[in-house]
């Protein structure tokens, strides 16, 4: 009885302006704040850690063919190539071109990079894939929907899809703090554009019910300032405040967390689902399954 909304031409255009928009207000951040990341990856092994949190949820990559959506500085990338070893083949994909090129620095002449829109990708590979990473990615895209589409396009009948999805950073176990944030009367974000329940939804449309693990990371107001001191990382939390001056409300935080001798904690949901009966099916064998 017409409860479906109606998708007109002019409704997909604005849906598509305002992706866009996001897309590049998120690929700037990364783009100027590639150098601080790396810096960020290379004293703590933050993402890496995480990616052998997420792969230990599915079956071994070894000898598999992968591709890791939004791989940025290649830090989940180089560990992937090591686990796909010889056999396999790692492939990372993302928007920022900054980021990109310290992915191939950091990983040699013959990575295979390329810079593609993590939510339209499905046309941009000739081949298929065995799993389908996106660690600390998903989270930020426009179009959780369409990504999931591109991935399940992209995958073998039996492949997986891995997933680190960060919902949140808590104050203390009820606040979060772009809550803290907007009590203070600045204008907080929503820190995750697609948090779980959202990406759970879609999910369901083209893969099997996933194995799902809850992880809390402590961070210390040392940490807490490395990550959220981030121009790409804060802007979750303060969209619409300029970085130099986001950066200062981050460092006022974390010294105040090292007063009370406390941390903050991050929730990330870790999510492996196989590909599932629906969607993408018709995308998969126009591609072949060959490998
Ligand atoms: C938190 S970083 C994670 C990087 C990497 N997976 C790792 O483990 O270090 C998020 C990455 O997603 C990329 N990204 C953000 N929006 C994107 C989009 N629409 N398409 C592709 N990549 C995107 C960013 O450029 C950035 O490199």
């Amino acid at each position: 009885m017409g409860h479906e909304p109606v998708r007109t031409q002019a409704g997909d255009a604005a849906a598509e302006e305002r992706s866009r928009k996001i897309r590049e207000r998120i690929r700037g951040a990364f783009d100027r704040g590639a150098s601080d990341y790396d810096r960020f990856e290379g004293t703590t092994e933050f993402f890496a850690g995480l990616l052998d949190e997420l792969i230990s949820l599915g079956p071994s990559l070894a000898g598999r063919r992968v591709l890791d959506v939004g791989c940025g500085t290649g830090a989940s990338l180089a560990r992937l190539s090591q686990t796909v070893g010889e056999n396999g083949l790692a492939v990372g994909i993302d928007v920022s071109l900054s980021m990109l090129r310290r992915a191939t620095a950091r990983l040699g002449a013959g990575t295979c990079v390329a810079q593609m829109d993590g939510c339209h990708f499905a046309n941009g590979f000739r081949t298929s894939f065995d799993a389908v990473i996106y660690n600390a990615v998903l989270f930020l895209l426009p179009d959780a929907e369409a990504s999931l589409a591109a991935t399940r396009a992209v995958l073998r009948a039996d492949g997986h899809v891995y997933l680190a999805n960060l919902e949140g950073v808590f104050w203390d176990p009820d606040l979060a703090v772009p809550e803290l944030l907007a009590r203070r009367g600045l204008p907080a974000g929503r820190h995750a554009l697609a948090p779980w329940p959202v990406v759970s939804a879609h999910l369901g449309k083209f893969f099997a019910p996933p194995a799902v693990r809850r992880l809390r990371v402590q961070l210390t107001p040392e940490r807490f300032v490395a990550f959220y001191g981030q121009e790409p990382m804060s802007a979750g939390l303060l969209p619409t405040v300029p970085y130099p001056e986001r950066r200062r409300v981050v460092e006022g935080l974390g010294e105040e967390l090292a007063r009370e001798g406390r941390c903050a904690e991050q929730v990330w949901v870790l999510a492996c689902a196989r590909a599932g009966q629906n969607g993408g099916g018709a995308a998969t064998a126009r591609r072949g399954e060959g490998g």
